[in-house]
């Protein structure tokens, strides 16, 4: 969706940025600003801080930084228009209505139908709960240890014995059998059409807004299916749904848990740990591990602690890496799931269980060993050479050698012994896979005793072995370094300027918006340069262009929110300021120099280089 920047700059300025994050964080003020505890990563004492004068928030601990619109979007984690919809609420801003083709018109007006129709359905079930024919679902629940509130919270319900009371209810409403068949809710066939949710209690599914997207039916007594979910829908979308994550993804934990069903992630969450999710009905996918790296880079996995529940965690584990994610196993014996866990040794012991959760790396290893009779010489040594494959995995030797140490711990195999066994697998494994694995910019596998710098790694110091790949296009270290220092000027320079304007005085006539060669700076020095002759320098509105890209506009936020202790007060500063904008202009001049048209220009270039030589800035 599109909004033009002057509509977006008006939703901006009428909420106050201060009065915003003391919603969701506490604030304190000190000098000019504000601090907090930082609430996009963990911290004990405040680096969080909110300028009321730049309308904006940076971290000094994480690098978290914004204007309201990306705060909503990171804390909420809204999209844009969505951040930008509650804003204008809040200000009594009415946005102008998005023009859409007839056929997205068409499948929008479905989704809101079809989320209305499952908040009713949901509504319907809540009710019937508390209805003299629901008696059998409420006590269902509380035997099971819910409480109200948490009954309440998750929005249970329950289905009726009756087979088409939802159906009446929903046509007295006025919606029509198409509609209706769309939801998911109801069997039609020639004979009739039928709820399909009968007999259970009902578990709503929600969508990171908390619009209700599906349903699971939990049957009452021996039955089957034991739950039933509701199909795929225009809403439902099993693979990328995860059960809880409304109310997980504001729990501020560095960590996720992931259990397997509806009745685990209510029960974790009643005992507070309001973190865990559920994959529902179906394995956990990449779609799903996605889902969650927006949130998190570290989960604990607590399947069940039966057969399957170890399957299932042996195929979650490489998704999550797949993604970046990285994971523990918990162990759950003697009992079955979390649910029950949590029934009998209570939430503190589960904690305590999250704390020794096992390093997924280590689990699999400990499962490995599962299929082998260590009794048995030759299926000990079988064992030991799958272990030292697998520790081949870790194409990093520093990495590799901390899991050789921590199997020879965990599993007693003498740590030289373990090491030789995995130098001599790799060379066994032949030189044709370890050069594989090289050329795909892994370490050198036939002998991991030879530590090779990996491309990307440190560049610093020490020559690179062998011909440097990519040839032409890679720059030497002196050409990096210069490249960097240009960098780090402009952006000192955009700093200095934004956090006091007065300097523009001095260096009008030197400096240009064009003088910002890194390509993002132009764009925020041409905007700052605006502002101020417009006489309205906005660090949180020119924040406003970049909020489609989270990694400019963190850098934009972090360039507006640098500190600069004692901002120009001592001599030294003083002259660092001068010697700053001398750097800028020369970079400037010396790239000209290299794409100048013709001899005239040039010539332009080198009495601008020269006066350049004698320039001094006083800031007095
Ligand atoms: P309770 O007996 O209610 O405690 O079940 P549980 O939480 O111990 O669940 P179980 O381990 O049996 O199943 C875990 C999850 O798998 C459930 O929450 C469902 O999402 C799903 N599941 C279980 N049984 C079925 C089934 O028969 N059909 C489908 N589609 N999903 C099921
Ligand atoms: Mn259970």
């Amino acid at each position: 969706m599109f909004y033009p920047d002057d509509v977006v700059e008006e939703v901006r300025s009428r909420n106050d940025i201060v009065d915003i994050v003391s919603g969701y964080v506490k604030l304190q003020k000190k000098g000019s600003s504000y601090f907090g505890l930082c609430p996009f990563h963990h911290e004990k004492s405040p680096s969080f801080s909110v300028s009321p004068n730049k309308q904006m928030y940076y971290c000094f601990g994480c690098g978290a930084g914004g204007n309201v619109i990306t705060f909503l979007m990171e804390y909420e984690n809204y999209t844009f228009p969505e951040a930008l919809k509650v804003l204008a609420d809040r200000a009594g801003i009415e946005l102008p209505k998005q023009e859409m083709s007839k056929e997205a018109r068409a499948q929008a007006d479905l989704k809101m139908t079809l989320l209305e129709i499952n908040k009713l359905a949901a509504n319907y079930f809540h009710y019937q709960l508390r209805q003299p024919h629901g008696r059998i679902g409420y006590e269902y629940l509380t035997k099971r240890a819910l409480s109200d509130d948490t009954i309440r919270h998750f929005g249970l319900g329950y289905s009726n014995k009756t087979s088409d009371d939802l159906y009446r209810y929903l046509k007295g409403k006025g919606y029509n059998d198409n509609i209706l068949k769309e939801s998911g809710l109801f069997t039609i066939s020639e004979r009739g059409t039928w709820d399909k949710f009968w007999n259970r209690v009902m578990f709503p599914i929600m969508d990171t807004n908390n619009r209700v997207i599906g349903f699971g039916g939990r049957v009452m007594g021996e039955g089957e299916p034991k739950y039933l979910n509701s199909p795929e829908t225009k809403l439902f979308d099993k693979s990328r749904n995860l059960y809880g994550l409304n109310f997980a993804r504001s729990s501020r934990e560095k960590y996720f848990l992931i259990c397997e069903g509806y009745m685990d992630v209510i029960a974790m969450h009643q005992a507070g740990f309001t973190n865990a999710v559920a994959s529902l009905g179906t394995a956990f996918t990449t779609q799903h591990a996605s889902l969650l790296k927006r949130y998190t880079s570290q989960v604990v996995l607590t399947y069940d602690s039966d057969d399957a529940g170890v399957k299932a965690a042996l195929r979650a584990i490489p998704i999550l890496k797949e993604v970046g994610i990285s994971c523990k196993v918990l162990n759950m014996k003697p009992y079955k799931d979390p649910d029950e866990f949590i029934k009998n040794l209570g939430a503190d012991a589960f904690r305590k269980r999250i704390g020794e959760a096992k390093n997924s790396f280590l689990f699999e290893i400990d499962v490995l060993k599962r299929g082998y009779d260590l009794e048995d010489p030759e299926q000990k040594t079988g064992f030991y050479t799958e272990v030292a494959k697998k520790l081949l995995e870790f194409s990093d030797a520093l990495e590799r050698d901390n899991y050789i140490q921590a199997v020879s711990r965990e599993q007693f195999i003498n740590y030289q012994d373990l090491k030789q066994l995995v130098n001599r697998t790799a060379a066994r494994l032949g030189p044709a896979w370890a050069e594989s694995r090289k050329r795909a910019g892994y370490g050198d596998y036939a002998d991991p005793e030879r530590q090779i710098p990996r491309p990307g790694g440190m560049e610093s110091g020490g020559t690179r072995i062998g011909p440097a790949e990519g040839g032409a296009r890679r720059a030497g270290p002196g050409k990096r370094e210069k490249e960097d220092g240009a960098k780090q000027s402009q952006r000192l320079l955009l700093t200095w300027l934004i956090e006091d304007p007065r300097l523009f005085d001095k260096i009008r006539g030197i400096i240009t918006p064009d003088d910002f060669k890194e390509e993002l700076y132009h764009k925020v020095a041409q905007m700052v340069f605006d502002g101020h002759e417009a006489g309205s320098l906005s660090p949180a509105g020119i924040l406003n262009h970049f909020i489609n890209d989270e990694a400019q506009y963190k850098e934009v936020a972090a360039l507006f929110n640098a500190s600069l202790k004692d901002s120009l007060g001592s001599e030294e500063q003083k002259k660092a300021f001068s010697e700053t904008v001398i750097k800028v202009r020369r970079n400037s001049l010396d790239e000209a120099s290299r794409t100048a048209a013709d001899i005239g220009q040039l010539q332009e270039i080198i009495k601008a280089q020269s006066a350049l030589k004698t320039l001094h800035i006083s800031l007095d």
